[in-house]
């Protein structure tokens, strides 16, 4: 398997991981299984991205900050889709405005590596 699919596998995950998490945070009585779906895109993030991160040999010790971070940034979102996604329905905007910024953040890291 190659690393443009692994990358391709990645964007698919951010993408269905940030639309499964906004339906969630939107509707009130959220269409079926979709946090589900959410935790599925998110473990695609994971995979994919610690593929890319094996086989484009970023794994030197320390471990990059840049990666670190998305490390981070994934778990809060795993978390905010797991377990606090009934506390954040109570905060929506907040919390849409928090998804965008992290996914955005994330996604920077990704592209420009800056540490
Ligand atoms: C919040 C979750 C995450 C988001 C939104 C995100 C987003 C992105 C985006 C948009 C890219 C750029 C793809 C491209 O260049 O076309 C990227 C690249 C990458 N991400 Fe993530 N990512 C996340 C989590 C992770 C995690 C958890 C890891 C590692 C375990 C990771 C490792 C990587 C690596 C290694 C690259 C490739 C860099 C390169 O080859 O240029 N990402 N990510």
């Amino acid at each position: 398997m190659s690393y443009e699919l692994f990358k391709f596998l990645h964007v698919v995950g951010v993408a269905s991981s940030v639309t499964a998490l906004t339906i969630v945070l939107v509707m009130d009585k959220p269409v079926h299984h979709i946090r589900g779906l959410s935790l599925i895109a998110s473990s695609l993030i994971l995979i994919s991205g610690s593929l890319m991160v094996y086989y484009g040999n970023y794994y030197d010790t320390p471990v990059p900050n840049w990666i670190l971070i998305k490390l981070i940034i994934w778990f809060l979102l795993f978390l905010s889709g797991a377990v606090f996604s009934k506390k954040l329905k109570r905060h929506r905007i907040p919390s849409l405005v928090l998804l965008l910024v992290a996914g955005l953040l994330s996604a920077a890291m990704g592209i420009f590596k800056p540490f």
